[in-house]
């Protein structure tokens, strides 16, 4: 979603805003603007597009000044245009803002302020914003007040940055729900604001992160933080551990393939400092559970989107399994509208990577009105899902730039298989022995993913071989199913090759009347308890001439007879087997996409975080 980055201090704040803006491309943008105060007045160039515009538009008409806003787009209102790009400036050219969210009301309040004789530049429900600014200014005299009343009038969520040339000496940001973060960032005669962490690291580690409802007043000297009725807070300023170079490229043709790389050192942060192999024990103490409250848990309910809901289906299997609690698995934007059945016996696990996903954030907030105990497994640290949980889970996977999600879907797997061994041991619901063997699983996790990701160059053939397909079902069983769904997912959001997946099962209920030589079917059929059942389904596609592509265990003689490509997995315990059988399908994915020449990291309407509903 957009992308917000503010500078001020002594130096030009152009450059930094423009690197800092580059630093979020990643979330996905359509066109991009910048606003600097240079010799009193405020300067703007905007552009459609990717970034690389903007900074043409900005070499050819200069702009310098050592306070400044900058802005990516995604456009939610009005098209992708220069003049629906941010910064937007108020009639008087003396406002000028960046906003990330929707302004609910905005059709209400623009027949408002154009009875009052406003004239809107752009098709934004922004701008809106920046009229009542301005006019607020007008009776009350400062910024600070005038952004506040302001932000009174209107309706959803927002982070916002603001700033005058009638007070060129301070930046305004605010936040109000889960429209994305508001970061600020703490320099040395100098200070920053971004929507994101990435954005600043290049200048510093020192940051704090707004909560909804809050403001703050951004000097070069200086950070005051408010709430948005006036009370001063104290902000907690965290300093930032993530490797600046860990968010470059380096030698990858693409952030993906790097991410998927990064999995067997991903997959050991995950363990590490979890997993007590001498004692035999789990240790998740961010999750703040003790016996008792892991005692008094009656359902579980995993709420998530895309990819991290699939990963929820997994946890699903892993913590009935060892725990023996049931678990519901919803889609957060289902479950924040059906008025859903839990209570303080219940615990509500989110899983996000970018931990700023509305749907998800609203999810907690409605577990959190109705009682329940609300735990998060999450990414980026620092994130909501992360500050307003009771429990959290970190994912420790470093940032992850590409948008299809790779690392941040295999290291929940292994957190969800940890905190179901947890809950299972605070419960007493797992024998020593059991417990024994799942700890002990633990070891070879990424040992077997390396093996994998090794296999590359023989997903890429098949990758060759399958390129041109228009369509493909994806099939799987049990554990697998969900792996199942985000293959399909992976393919469809970065080749825009139409997957569908179904449960294996179901496919005598109906899908099998698609299968002929037109639609190939993409098995996951690993040696486990399903693997029966999942071999009569591939035989009857087999049958009705479909293309096979199996996803097999080493050795699995029935599979090389029936699959026309197979990508041949090692053998693991099954409940970790997602782990293993999800990274073929990441490669798949990434090598047709890249064959296909796309823009793998950035794919068409797509966003890393999506911060509006
Ligand atoms: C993943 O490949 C997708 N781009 C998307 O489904 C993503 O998983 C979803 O939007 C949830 O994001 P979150 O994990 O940041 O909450």
């Amino acid at each position: 979603m957009c992308g917000i980055v503010g500078y001020i201090g002594d130096k030009n704040a152009t450059p930094i805003i423009l690197g800092g803006l580059k630093k979020l491309e990643y979330r996905g943008y359509d066109s991009a603007g910048i606003a600097v105060i240079e010799d009193g007045c405020i300067e703007l160039r905007r552009d459609v597009g990717k970034l690389t515009n903007l900074e043409t538009l900005v070499k050819e008409e200069p702009l310098s000044g050592t306070i400044g806003i900058g802005h990516t787009r995604w456009a939610t209102h009005g098209a992708p245009s220069a003049k629906n790009a941010h910064p937007h400036v108020g009639e008087t050219g003396k406002v000028v803002i960046v906003h990330n969210g929707i302004v609910e009301n905005y059709l209400e309040l623009k027949e408002e302020l154009e009875a009052e004789g406003a004239k809107f530049n752009s098709e934004t429900d922004t701008e809106t914003i920046v009229h009542l600014i301005e006019r607020n200014l007008g009776s009350t005299g400062t910024l600070e007040e005038a952004v506040r009343q302001s932000l009174l009038r209107i309706k959803g969520a927002h982070g916002i940055v603001v700033i005058s040339s009638l007070e060129p000496d301070k930046i305004i940001a605010a936040r109000i729900g889960n429209a994305g973060g508001v970061v600020i960032g703490y320099g040395e005669g100098e200070n920053f604001v971004a929507s994101d962490i990435p954005a600043l690291m290049e200048y510093t580690r020192r940051m704090s992160f707004l909560e909804s409802h809050q403001m703050a007043i951004v000097t070069k000297e200086d950070v005051h933080i408010k709430t948005l009725d006036g009370k001063e807070i104290n902000p907690r300023v965290d300093t930032i551990a993530w490797d600046p170079v860990a968010a470059e490229k380096g030698n990858y043709r693409h952030f993906m393939q790097k991410e998927i790389h990064e999995q067997v050192r991903s997959l050991t942060d995950t363990l590490s400092g979890r997993v007590d192999f001498e004692k035999n024990q789990i240790n998740l103490m961010t999750l703040n559970l003790t016996a008792e409250k892991a005692r008094a848990i009656q359902k579980i309910v995993i709420t998530a989107c895309g990819t991290a809901y699939h990963a929820g289906l997994v946890g699903k299997t892993m913590i009935e399994e060892m725990s023996r609690i049931p678990v519901e698995v919803d889609i957060a934007s289902e479950f924040r509208y059906r008025d859903p059945i839990i209570d303080e016996k219940t615990c509500v696990i989110s899983i996000s990577q970018s931990g700023e996903t509305a749907d998800t954030l609203a999810a907690m907030d409605e577990a959190r009105k109705k009682g329940a105990m609300v735990l998060s497994i999450v990414n980026a640290i620092g994130s909501q899902a992360m500050r307003v949980a009771d429990g959290y889970i970190s994912m420790q996977v470093g940032p992850e730039i590409g948008v299809a999600s790779t690392k941040a879907f295999t290291a929940p797997l292994v957190d969800l298989y940890m905190l179901a061994i947890y809950l299972g041991d605070l419960r007493g619901t797992l024998s020593e022995e059991k417990k024994f063997q799942y700890v002990h699983d633990l070891r070879i996790i990424p040992e077997l993913a390396g093996e994998c990701i090794r296999r590359e160059e023989s997903v890429k053939k098949v990758a060759e071989a399958i390129k041109d397909i228009r369509n493909i079902l994806y099939l799987g069983r049990g554990i697998n199913m969900p792996i199942a769904y985000e293959g399909a997912l992976k393919l469809k959001e970065i080749s825009y090759i139409h997957a569908e997946a179904y449960p294996a099962g179901e496919m005598k209920h109906g899908p099998i009347a698609l299968i002929d030589k037109e639609m190939p079917v993409l098995a996951i059929m690993p040696k486990d308890q399903w693997y029966e059942k999942m071999l009569s389904q591939v035989e009857q596609a087999k049958a009705r001439g479909g293309m096979l592509i199996l996803v097999a265990s080493d050795g699995d003689e029935n599979a090389k007879n029936l699959g026309d490509h197979i990508l041949w997995i090692p053998d693991a315990p099954w409940l970790l087997m997602p782990v293993f059988t999800s990274i073929p399908l990441q490669m798949l994915a990434y090598h047709i996409a890249a064959i296909r020449g796309l823009d793998v990291d950035q794919p068409r309407n797509l966003a890393k975080s999506v911060t509006v509903e």
